[in-house]
Parts: C-alpha cells; sequence; structure tokens
C-alpha cells in the first residue's frame, strides 16, 4: 500500500466515523424534540434522553471540532458532507428536513463547548410549533433571551424555501377539481381513467389534513357554480377524510373513503343539464330519471377498467349516498339492509356541502351552523347518530367559513375552532369589518382573549350573520391566503 492510498483511506473511514456520529445525534435530537412536546424540563424521559444527547455530541465533537448542519434541498450535510441515511433513520431525516424548513432554519452551528443545560434550552425553543410568518426571527431572539449563545442559526436561502401549506393546500384543491373533470370527460368518452393520480391526491390531503385541518375545511367554501358536481365532490372528499380520521379510522381506510367520496356523484355524467340545473321543483319523471344517479354511478365504477384497484367500498357509497339512517331515501331498498359506514360517512358531509351551496332550485341557502342545526333536527332518521356528532364537534358550533357579528360591532370570518368544549363558542377569528363597518383586512384574533384591566372578554359572537346580506365573498378570505 503506498503512503496516498493509505492517506485516502484513513481520510474515509474518518470521515464515515464522522457521519456516524452525525446521523446519532440527528436522530438523538429527533428524540428529545418530540419528547420535549411531550413532557415538562423535568421529566426523567427527557432528562435521560438529553444526557445521550449530550454525551453524541461529546463523541462527535472528538471526531471534528466544527459541528454544523445544514439544509439544502432534499438533504442535510454535516459540516461540508451529505448525510445518509438508512432506510430505518429515513422518516426521522424527512421529519426534521421539514421541521428546519418550516422555522426557515438553513445552517445549525453548535459550538463544541455548549453545556447540557444551554443544550437543553436550545433544543426546547427549537422543538416549539410556530405559526407566525416570521418563525426564523422569533427563534433567534428567543434564544439571545434564554441565554444560550453557543447555537447559532443562519436563515435559509430563498431558493430553498417550500411554498406556504396554504399555497399547497390550495393548489391540491385546484388540482382534484381538474383531475376529477378529467375522469369525467374519460369515462364520457369510454378511455381509461387513471386511478393512481387519483389516490395520489387523496393521500395529499389527507397529509394536508393533519397539518392544517382548518383551513383545508375553509377551502370547502369555495363553490364555483359552473362546475357544481366537481367542486361538489371535492368538498364531500375533503370532509369525508376530516371525519373519517376524526372517527378513528386508518390512513388506508381514509384513502379508500376519499376515493370513494371523490367518485359518489359520478353517475350525475348521464343526468341530463336540464334537470340537474332545473329552478324550481322537478316533476315526477324528471326525480326518477335523478334519482338513477346512484344506480348509473356504481355501473360506471365497476366497468371501469381499473376496477380491482377501486375500493368496493366505493361502490357501496356511489349506491348509497341518498339512502337514510332509517333506510328509506333512494334508490328504495327491497331488502332493509344496513348501509356501509363509509356511506354513512358520506352522506352526512355530502348533505352539508349540498345544502350550503346557493342553488337555482333552492329559495334559500343555508348558513354553515344553520346547516348544522336543520342536520341536527334529522339526527337518527336521516343521518347516523354517532357521525352526525362526530361531525358537528369537528365543525365547531360556527364552523371554519362562517362569519360572526361581534359585540364589538365587528364581523369576522372564523377560521379556527377551539377543541376546548368550553370554549366551543370561542373560535379565532379574522376581523374583515371594522367597528365603523369599513371592511378591512384585519388580524386574526382569539376570542378566549381576556381584557386584563376589566377582566372580561374582549370580544363575543353576537350572531352568526350571513355573507350574502353583507355581500362578502368568504372564500376569497381563505384564497387571499394560498396566494
Ligand atoms: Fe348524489
Ligand atoms: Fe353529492
Amino acid at each position: 500500500m503506498t503512503e496516498e492510498t493509505a492517506k485516502t483511506e484513513t481520510k474515509q473511514a474518518v470521515g464515515q466515523k464522522q457521519q456516524k456520529l452525525a446521523v446519532n445525534f440527528l436522530v438523538r435530537f429527533y428524540i428529545v424534540f418530540k419528547i420535549l412536546r411531550l413532557y415538562a424540563e423535568n421529566n426523567e424521559l427527557l432528562q435521560e434522553q438529553t444526557e445521550l444527547l449530550y454525551q453524541n455530541l461529546q463523541e462527535l465533537k472528538e471526531a471534528s471540532p466544527e459541528i454544523s448542519f445544514k439544509v439544502k434541498r432534499e438533504s442535510i450535510f454535516f459540516n461540508q458532507t451529505r448525510l445518509k441515511f438508512s432506510l430505518a433513520n429515513y422518516s426521522i431525516f424527512k421529519f426534521l428536513l421539514e421541521e428546519f424548513r418550516k422555522r426557515e432554519i438553513g445552517l445549525l452551528t453548535i459550538e463544541p463547548d455548549i453545556s447540557r443545560d444551554e443544550l437543553l434550552r436550545a433544543v426546547n425553543i427549537l422543538g416549539q410549533k410556530r405559526t407566525s410568518a416570521t418563525p426564523f426571527e422569533e427563534i433567534v431572539s428567543e434564544l439571545v433571551q434564554q441565554n444560550v449563545e453557543r447555537v447559532r442559526l443562519e436563515k435559509l436561502e430563498a431558493s430553498e424555501k417550500l411554498p406556504s401549506p396554504e399555497k399547497s393546500a390550495a393548489r391540491l384543491f385546484f388540482l382534484s377539481i381538474l383531475h376529477l373533470r378529467e375522469v369525467s370527460e374519460r369515462n364520457k368518452e369510454n378511455e381509461q381513467i387513471r386511478l393512481n393520480t387519483t389516490r395520489r391526491l387523496i393521500q395529499s390531503i389527507f397529509n394536508h389534513l393533519v397539518d392544517n385541518e382548518s383551513f383545508l375545511l375553509g377551502l370547502t367554501t369555495i363553490k364555483n357554480h359552473d362546475e357544481y358536481t366537481l367542486n361538489h365532490s371535492v368538498n364531500v372528499s375533503l370532509l369525508a377524510v376530516a371525519l373519517g380520521r376524526r372517527l378513528g379510522l386508518s390512513r388506508a381506510e381514509l384513502v379508500d373513503l376519499g376515493l370513494a367520496a371523490f367518485f359518489h356523484d359520478l353517475g350525475k355524467i348521464e343526468t341530463p343539464l336540464e334537470i340537474l340545473n332545473k329552478p324550481g321543483q322537478l316533476t315526477d319523471d324528471e326525480r326518477k330519471i335523478m334519482e338513477l344517479h346512484p344506480h348509473q354511478g356504481a355501473e360506471k365504477l365497476v366497468r371501469l377498467r381499473e376496477f380491482r384497484r377501486l375500493p368496493v367500498s366505493a361502490i357501496h357509497v356511489a349506491m348509497e349516498h341518498h339512502i337514510k339512517e332509517d333506510l328509506t331515501g333512494y334508490p328504495r331498498l327491497k331488502i332493509k339492509n344496513d348501509v356501509n359506514l363509509y356511506s354513512r360517512i358520506v352522506k352526512v358531509c355530502d348533505f352539508f356541502d349540498a345544502i350550503t351551496t346557493k342553488r337555482v332550485y333552492r329559495k334559500k341557502t343555508f348558513t354553515r351552523s344553520e346547516a348544522l342545526s336543520l342536520m341536527l333536527e334529522n339526527i337518527g332518521t336521516e343521518f347516523n347518530p354517532v357521525i352526525l356528532k362526530t361531525f358537528i364537534q369537528m365543525m365547531g358550533i360556527f364552523p371554519v367559513g362562517s362569519l360572526v357579528l361581534l359585540n364589538t360591532g365587528e364581523v369576522g370570518l372564523v377560521v379556527e375552532n377551539n377543541q376546548e368544549t368550553r370554549f366551543l363558542l370561542r373560535p379565532r377569528v379574522k376581523i374583515i369589518v371594522d367597528s365603523q363597518g369599513q371592511k378591512v383586512d384585519g388580524e386574526v384574533v382569539d376570542l378566549t382573549e381576556v381584557d386584563p384591566q376589566t377582566r372580561k372578554f374582549r370580544r363575543t359572537i353576537v350572531k352568526e350573520i350571513n355573507p350574502e346580506d353583507y355581500g362578502l365573498e368568504v372564500p376569497d378570505y381563505f384564497l387571499a391566503q394560498a396566494m
């Protein structure tokens, strides 16, 4: 062996050792990061893991006096080398990469002489959830406040930033509508449908739901009247996945449920537009034609070339989504059998989306909370009690997208419900009309906020108002966030 090759080999071995220690450190960092969200600082498990993290750091600093982690595209670099993750660590690595991005951290440097306490303080600050528009600045100022001097951060370069979650959720929403339009057109032409794409869309919807349920529920205020059935199907799919998640279905089940909901009205391709959009009451014959769509939808699904890749529940949902809890409704059942769970979930979401959408044949458009109260009147007969109650719990008394008049004279748009039952009447709202009656692009306020002087709530909802009466376009506010 020449001296040169010996040198290169030692260099490689050192590099590999550093790699391994750096990955170990990140994995431990992840564990502490996660525990911090669950336990207080004096928790034993946390103490133990922080100790291990600190030990990892000691080993790492012996191998490399310089300790920095950099986020670049889909990779994390330790000093100058790109870290390789095993399959077992891959999800941890993805998680960290995303969390760094969310906080706009591009580079994290740790000075080797950091103490255990300072390290814990730093991880604690880094680990906190951030909702502000300037997470990086917030973290830096907290590090200074808490005397963390041995952890230094650099901001992520603009080109490394991902689009905001709102932006990508809205994009996904419109992509789904476009996809469904393509599906319908292909189906009319007897062409093949790509179920894989549909499945991937629903999976992304699920991922977004986990991150930001409220915003996604807000998107269902978008009602495109020209493409009612398409828009409606996407809304129902979104609501159904959110509701199924609340009911405890697994991820795989939720994707099936989302798919089934997505295609629930596929049969309407066959319903003549004059009937679908007829102002006023349908004649008996017209109604009969309209009521064929469950059958027609199920038949279309069965005939798909990719039928085997479709969950069986999709056929059930197409067939049964107009059957009520007491088994009346249509298509009329010859044998009174129970309907599928997914059909019952879709039924609730379908009804809600339909009556909150303005239609030529219906005199009244229900506001979101009027719709819930109407549905409650039919609990047990039309809707399954457990499913409807869970839906109402999810939507809140004033669902996301409702407009509310406040006791300050302001008008607010509900953007997020408070999950604590005692605060059901106190959601977070965006002020869109000020107390002088002027339209404003106001801040988002929390109705649980108390005025320290009077010790009373700063704002309280007086009543829900109908956006139509005020000439306000609710979807615009959700879309504005997505621009
Ligand atoms: Fe339907
Ligand atoms: Fe429907």
